[in-house]
């Protein structure tokens, strides 16, 4: 649990594939939450916690299976507004007297329309206004009786309990999805259930900034503090944000292993050096990695061996620090949050997330982590509240291993310096069609082919390269990003006329499954 000041609201997880997207949306109306699965909701647990409000998610469980998942029953004594969603209601259903029954012919998935049934409930505040509303079902069983104080305020073809709450104490229940995109009035569903609960939407970038900025201070206290610094999003707005609080406790080190993008270490230490004015080791190592990288060509071999190599280095300037204690780490809320298994038993693995794979157990040192409690986009907020530059916070992410698996085969450094090149050039076309912040992450790989071509009377025979756009929320999934034909062959004609050594341009159509997103 962290701690903070603001009213909190309390989403307990049943395992929905969309809890998180309800932290999403509550969020966007600046009120804090926090997720933590059912299993981990104890009566201390409330009793510290504190919750202003509750929400019950949805989750793949049916209430009648043995093991079933539940909320302690405290949760309905606290005093406070409960929402349930899906499965939270049902589950609200069955504790507080209510019955609930098997699907069959009653399931329903997908889009559905709620008709009111009654419109004096504040929680559908701007519903129904233009008759049936959107919504987004999906559910097995269904609740065929209400429990006892609950009335009917909206329903469905499917689910004649579609919305329905005890208004005196608060508690709410509907069968769909209010977080997903395709209940369009769902914003507004939670914006109204906030409102009722008293939250006031303090929940601000700048009152974030200024309460991490304390927290730093005191764990710290004197203390020296290291942060890997890669350039990409999280990295920096950790190190801005850390340096805004200690000063010069804070070194930064950023390791240039020779796999970077053209010019992207000048820009990467011009900043944070002379624009910050941050202490930062430049660890120039292109030698020491690129000479560990001849010959090798199995992806896992070199990644393995990027990773080993980046320990090393990261450990021997760290030295140079001299006693530091801690170590900074751009980990964000996503990769702390504990998960629920599908079975609804108890996981409470947490996805530990090392940025810097290994060293904060090697080196003894403890962990600051400031942006733990931020999504991405929160993160990019931060950011700007920061002051750092707008095309720095909207950079597309960039993998750890760099051009390395970008470079399938053997990595060599010829074909580096034309990966740069090409990348630049597709870079440049991209942020001159104004197509930049559409998509998620743009890159060119190099492949380990030569192809024959003609240009003019002569004969070519140089390399193909494959060009590569996604859309894509988190990068667990993505599709390719439908550039026109005539982006394209512009683009192929400035890449084969400006960089000498590809004679072929191919533009990679793979979504994400089956594909990856980087090509190693
Ligand atoms: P894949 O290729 O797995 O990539 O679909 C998903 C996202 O993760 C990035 N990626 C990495 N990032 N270290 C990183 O910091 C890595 O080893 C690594 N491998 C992939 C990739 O660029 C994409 O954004």
């Amino acid at each position: 649990m962290t701690e903070s000041s603001h009213d909190r609201l309390l989403i307990i997880d049943f395992g929905s594939q969309v809890t998180q997207l309800i932290a999403r949306r509550l969020r966007e109306l600046n009120v804090y939450c926090e997720i933590h699965p059912f299993n981990a909701v104890t009566e201390p647990f409330l009793a510290t916690f504190a919750p202003r409000a509750v929400i019950l998610s949805g989750g793949p469980a049916s209430v009648f299976a043995d093991d079933s998942p539940r909320a302690p029953a405290k949760v309905f004594d606290l005093g406070v507004p409960v929402l349930g969603v899906c499965y939270g209601q049902q589950l609200m259903m069955d504790m507080l007297g209510g019955k609930v029954e098997r699907g069959h012919k009653t399931a329903e998935f997908g889009r559905a329309y709620v008709t009111a049934a009654q419109d004096n409930l504040p929680l559908l505040d701007g519903w129904f206004d233009a008759g049936p509303e959107q919504v987004w079902m999906s559910h097995g069983d269904h609740v065929s009786q209400i429990a006892p104080g609950f009335h009917v305020y909206g329903t469905s073809p499917n689910a004649p309990f579609a919305i329905t709450a005890d208004p005196k104490r608060h508690f709410y229940a509907v069968q769909f999805h209010p977080e997903v995109h395709h209940t369009p009035k769902g914003r507004q569903l939670y914006a109204n259930f906030v409102r009722q609960a008293g939250f006031t939407g303090d929940w601000t970038m700048g009152a974030y900034r200024d309460e991490a900025i304390a927290k730093i201070r005191a764990q710290v206290g004197d203390a020296k503090v290291i942060c890997g610094l890669s350039g990409g999003v999280d990295s920096s707005v950790a190190a801005v944000l850390i340096h805004e609080a200690i000063g010069d406790q804070l070194t930064c080190v950023f390791v240039d292993h020779g796999l970077l993008r053209k010019d992207e270490a000048t820009e990467v230490v011009t900043m944070f050096r002379d624009h910050y004015n941050m202490p930062l080791i430049h660890a120039d190592e292109a030698d020491l990695f690129l000479g560990a990288l001849t010959g090798v060509s199995d992806p896992e071999e070199k990644r393995k061996t990027i990773g080993r190599l980046f320990i090393d280095v990261f450990q021997k300037h760290a030295a140079e620090v001299g006693g530091a204690e801690f170590l900074a780490q751009g980990t964000l809320y996503p990769d702390v949050i504990e998960s629920v298994s599908f079975s609804g038993g108890p996981s409470v693995t947490i996805k530990s997330h090392h940025n810097v794979g290994g060293l904060p157990e090697q080196m003894g040192l403890k962990l600051v982590e400031p942006l733990r409690e931020l999504f991405k986009d929160e993160v990019r907020a931060l950011g700007r509240e920061l002051g750092l530059p707008a095309e720095f916070i909207g950079r597309h992410p960039f993998p750890g291993p760099g051009l390395a698996i970008r470079c399938p085969g053997e990595i060599t450094p010829e074909k580096l310096d034309i990966l740069r090149e090409v990348d630049a050039v597709y870079i440049d076309q991209i942020r001159k069609h104004g197509l930049y912040d559409e998509i998620w992450q743009a890159f060119v790989a190099i492949l380990p082919v030569r192809t024959v071509g003609v240009m003019g009377d002569y004969r070519t025979y140089d390399y193909a390269c494959a060009l590569r756009a996604v859309t894509s929320v988190d990068g667990m999934t993505a599709d390719y990003y439908p550039f026109t034909h005539d982006f394209l062959s512009e683009t192929a004609t400035r890449i084969i006329n400006e960089v000498a050594g590809i004679n072929r341009v191919t533009y990679d159509i793979t979504s994400k499954p089956p594909g990856t997103i980087e090509w190693e």
